[in-house]
């Protein structure tokens, strides 16, 4: 059976421009990308900083070309926008004029399907996240993490069989972080969307996902692709298991932060 998401030899150069009089290199951000995704799976997506994760997440939603290679989801090779996903960004760029209610309703109206059972999904949905009696506030009146968790909603609206995620907890504190991933492996089950999560936390990635994709320094391509095979459900305590530690052992080889001294880890973030 073929998978519900295949991505192969995917790559992606930024052609050469002039700025400010100076000419630029083209850049290549994505080398040769090949990797597949099942329906429902969770993929956690690992890397050094600017290797070009951000920029795979957008060609698989078509939000910008690829130079070369293939991606298909759903049966479907992806040449531009399309309606089936979610995405969900590092801020929640919620619109601060709208409430919470018509910020999560947004997608509906954009698709004209702002109709009764819509509204009753966005209150089911506002529920599920614990933001039940919020509807009616505007985004500054809610924390970080809630804001994060109406831009869930608002990504899901819409029962989106692909779940994009560009580190969507990156800002948040520790703890509201724990809950958000919890919720979201809830709501995982609840939709059995497929997830591409990207992230810089090796625990989470870990956390969250059936399989861990780690990403080479610039240009991408998959370095190591490791099973995570932790007990459903999981719970906090699973992060305490021999299992859970032989999975962030792996990612931690594959990203090089165990042979590495650590200046040279750091110059690598940095670059
Ligand atoms: N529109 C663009 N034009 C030119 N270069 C770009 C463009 N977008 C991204 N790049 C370059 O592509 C490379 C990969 O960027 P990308 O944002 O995909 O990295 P990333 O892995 O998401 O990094 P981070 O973990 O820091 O978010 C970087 O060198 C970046 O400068
Ligand atoms: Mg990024």
């Amino acid at each position: 059976m073929q998978s519900f998401g295949v991505v192969r030899d995917a790559r992606k150069v930024f052609p050469a421009n002039e700025l400010g009089g100076r000419a630029t290199e083209p850049l290549v951000a994505l080398d040769n990308a090949s990797f597949t995704f099942d329906r429902g799976e969770f993929v956690s997506l690992l890397g050094p900083s600017g290797c070009g994760k951000t920029t795979l997440l957008r060609i698989v939603a078509g939000l910008i070309s690829k130079t070369s290679g293939s991606i298909v989801v759903d049966g479907h090779e992806v040449t531009g926008p399309y309606g089936d996903y979610g995405f969900v960004f590092q801020s929640p760029s919620l619109m601060p004029w709208r409430n919470v209610l018509d910020n999560v309703l947004f997608p509906m109206e954009v698709l004209k399907r702002r109709t009764p059972r819509a509204v009753a999904r966005a209150h089911e949905l506002l529920d599920l996240v614990g933001l039940g009696g919020f509807s009616r506030s505007r985004p500054h009146q809610l924390s970080g993490g809630m804001q994060q968790r109406v831009a869930l909603c608002r990504a899901l609206i819409h029962s989106p069989k692909l779940l994009l995620m560009d580190e969507p907890f990156g800002a948040l504190d520790e703890l509201t972080r724990l809950d958000m991933n919890d919720l979201l492996l809830r709501i995982r089950a609840e939709t059995q969307a497929s997830v591409l999560f990207v992230t810089h936390s090796i625990s989470e990635a870990v956390y969250l996902a059936d399989k861990v994709l780690v990403f080479s320094r610039r240009p991408a391509r998959v370095a190591a692709e490791i099973t995570v095979s932790l007990p459903a459900p999981r719970t906090q305590a699973s992060r305490f298991s021999a299992e859970f530690s032989a999975a962030e052992r792996k990612a931690c080889e594959a990203l090089g932060v165990l042979t590495a001294p650590a200046s040279a880890a750091v110059q690598e973030r940095a670059a």
